[in-house]
This record gives structure tokens, sequence and C-alpha cells, in this order.
């Protein structure tokens, strides 16, 4: 299970402000690839009803489920059900370039690095409820050309060590 890290508590507190700005706080929110659960968390403890956490490590899901937020195991929308809209959807995704070292879906998103976010932003489109919002975390590492194809527009962004992490936000 992937640990809270840098950024894990740069998204946190980026939802945190989203939350707490929101006048109406009923909406419905899918945590993609939720880890330990800490975005789920933040939305809980903001006063979000709502929230389905999704990863697709086993190990993960039962963590999440035992912090009593309702989760599945699937691999990005495989087993949500083609119906089900959301009116925010995020995802800190795996967004590292796949190298001899990390081959691990907690961090690397694909040979190039955008393969899981590619697929993601694809399907996610298919459950957002109208005027819904996408949030996706991807760093300065990740090939940003085919995700720009989606219209994002950067909401936050940090200088970490040795990369920069953004969240883009995509709207339809
Ligand atoms: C960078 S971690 C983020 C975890 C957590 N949301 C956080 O902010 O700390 C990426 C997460 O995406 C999950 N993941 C990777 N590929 C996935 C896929 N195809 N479908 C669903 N989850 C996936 C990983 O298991 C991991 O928990």
């Amino acid at each position: 299970m992937y640990p809270p890290s840098d950024d894990s508590y740069f998204f946190a507190e980026f939802l945190k402000k989203y939350f707490s700005n929101l006048k109406d706080k009923n909406i419905s929110y899918l945590d993609m690839g939720s880890g330990s659960g800490i975005l789920a968390e933040t939305a809980k403890k903001a006063g979000i009803r709502d929230i389905l956490a999704t990863d697709i490590n086993s190990h993960s899901v039962k963590h999440v489920k035992a912090l009593g937020i309702k989760a599945i195991t699937s691999n990005l929308f495989s087993k949500i059900p083609k119906s089900k809209k959301f009116d925010l959807i995020t995802f800190n995704a795996p967004y590292l370039p796949e190298s001899k070292y990390d081959k691990l879906p907690d961090t690397s998103g694909g040979k190039e690095g955008d393969e899981v976010s590619l697929k993601f932003l694809k399907q996610a489109k298919k459950h957002l409820n109208p005027n819904g919002k996408i949030f996706l975390l991807i760093s300065s590492q990740t090939p940003i050309k085919k995700i720009k194809k989606f219209n994002p527009s950067i909401v936050a962004k940090k200088k970490l060590f040795f990369e920069q992490i953004l969240i883009l936000k995509f709207s339809y």
C-alpha cells in the first residue's frame, strides 16, 4: 500500500481548501487509487458523505474500508457500474515512467508514465455528472502532450526535490 507522501499531503491540502469553499457539500465523490485513504478521509472530515474509494490493490481497499469508507477493488472504472456518476473524481495517479528500478503500480504509470492517467481520463469523463470535475495529480516527469488533449487547467503546483507536481482540473 502506498504510504502518504509529499504528493498525497499536497493533494489533501488542496482538497481540504476545495471542500471548505464548496457551498453545497451534498456531492458524490470518487477517490480513484485511494491507497491509504488520505484523500477520502479528507473528504469525510470536510463533511462529504457520499464517498467511494477504489484501488487496484486489495490491501489498500481493506485498509480504507476499516476507516469506515466505502471502498471497492477495481482496475480504474472496471468494477464501477456504467450508470454510476460522480460530481468529483480525484486521482493521485501513478505518474512516473517505468524504470528497471520501479515498475510498481503505486508509482509507475506505464512505460512512458502517462498511460494510466490517459486511460483514467478517457473512462472518467463517462462517469461525471453535468458540472462535475476531475482533479488529477501528475508530475513534471509525466509526458503531458497527450494529457493536454483532455483540456486541463493547472490549479496547483509544487516544487519537490527532483520534480514539480501538478494538480490538473478537467471539466466538460
Ligand atoms: C501515487 S498512489 C496514491 C495513493 C493515495 N491516493 C495518496 O494520495 O496517497 C497511486 C495509487 O493508485 C493505485 N492504482 C494504480 N493503478 C491503478 C489502477 N489501474 N486502478 C486503480 N488504482 C490504481 C495504486 O495502487 C496506488 O494506491
